[in-house]
């Protein structure tokens, strides 16, 4: 029998970790055939929800789960871990001010890195969930020197998937009749979602879409604001569909992308496109055997280019940001 693997999951007790758990622990992250530990980072007020959930968690009998740890240690809670998942964040409230949202979850982010650092496996594997999810990656991987840099991801993959379903429905295709498919940039209202490379049941999207005015004034914003629209729609923030996406981030990096496909990360930038070096952006990436490259030589348009500039710009200004509170 395999040895189990170790996923950390912070914020367990949130939405999006209830949203998570129990498909982790049915085998969907990793595979059917990989048994799983679960460890639980909470705030010490939200342990005992936590305690909760790892009551339905055991009361689903699942045979891959082999035990359940809860602290609110990040040095226990990482000690070890093979995939850490960092959904636990300081969410903006009302008035508060760009610098004081960074600063909130620097204080958040960089003992977490510290303690992955500290306490991970050699094959830790991060994804953060938390935003401003690229600037909180940033941060973590700052404070974990000892760790490769290319095991801190950001996710981007709810946009991906997002944009997948827009421009299939737009064509009245399949969503598995989509591939490559970019999100670039940041996870915000800044992001850029690139159809120009993507392929729709064989033909090129952009072609197949063939309307600019759609483009621009539709797909983009609807897959850019699509957060905000559900939280207007559902009084809460997009939990099940950021759980999936977080689901499918971790099971592609750690299983593959499909031939004549790819995927969307955010990801240490190294310099690719025009995104400065160190930078945590997001890319159409290939991923295979446990790693994940860059696709490469794809033409950028003059509209790509306006739009993917404007991303890495907000970037680099949280970036500068984060730098001058010292928390990278
Ligand atoms: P939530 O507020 O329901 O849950 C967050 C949980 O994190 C709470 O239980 C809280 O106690 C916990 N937490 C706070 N600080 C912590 C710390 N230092 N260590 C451990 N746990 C901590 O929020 P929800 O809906 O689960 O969302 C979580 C995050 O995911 C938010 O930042 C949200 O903006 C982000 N998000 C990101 C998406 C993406 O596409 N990247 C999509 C949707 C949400």
């Amino acid at each position: 029998t395999r040895t189990p693997v170790n996923v950390t999951v912070t914020g367990a007790a949130g939405q999006i970790g209830y949203a998570l758990l129990f498909r982790i622990a049915s085998g969907q992250l990793l595979g059917a055939d990989v048994p799983v530990k679960l460890r639980l980072l909470e705030i010490p007020q939200a342990v005992k929800a936590a305690e909760g959930t790892a009551m339905e968690l055991d009361d689903c009998a699942f045979p891959l789960l082999r035990g359940i740890d809860i602290t609110d240690d990040p040095n226990v809670a990482f000690s070890g871990a093979n995939v850490a998942l960092l959904v636990g964040a300081r969410p903006r409230t009302k008035g508060m001010e760009r610098g004081d949202l960074l600063e909130a979850n620097g204080g958040i982010f960089k003992p977490q890195g510290k303690a992955i650092n500290d306490n991970a496996a050699d094959d830790i594997k991060v994804l953060v969930v938390g935003n401003p999810a690229n600037t909180n990656a940033l941060i973590a991987r700052a404070a974990a020197p000892d760790v490769p840099a290319d095991r801190f991801t950001a996710m981007t993959r709810l946009d991906h998937n997002r944009a997948a379903t827009q421009l299939a429905q737009k064509l009245g295709a399949g969503v598995e009749e989509v591939k490559k498919l970019t999100i670039w940039g940041n996870h915000s209202a800044t992001q850029y979602p690139d159809i120009f490379h993507a392929e729709v049941a064989g033909r090129n999207a952009a072609e197949a879409v063939n309307d600019e005015k759609w483009l621009a004034e539709e797909f983009i914003p609807t897959v850019a604001k699509r957060g905000a629209a559900i939280i207007e729609a559902r009084g809460a923030s997009s939990a099940a569909s950021a759980a999936n996406a977080a689901i499918d981030h971790v099971h592609t990096w750690v299983n593959g992308t499909a031939d004549g496909d790819w995927t969307s990360m955010g990801i240490v930038s190294d310099g690719s496109y025009g995104v400065p070096e160190g930078l945590i952006s997001s890319f159409p990436v290939t991923t295979k055997d446990g790693k994940y490259e860059i696709v490469q030589g794809l033409d950028i348009n003059e509209f790509s280019r306006t739009r993917i500039d404007a991303s890495v710009k907000e970037l680099t200004e949280e970036r500068d940001a984060v730098r001058s509170l010292g928390l990278i």
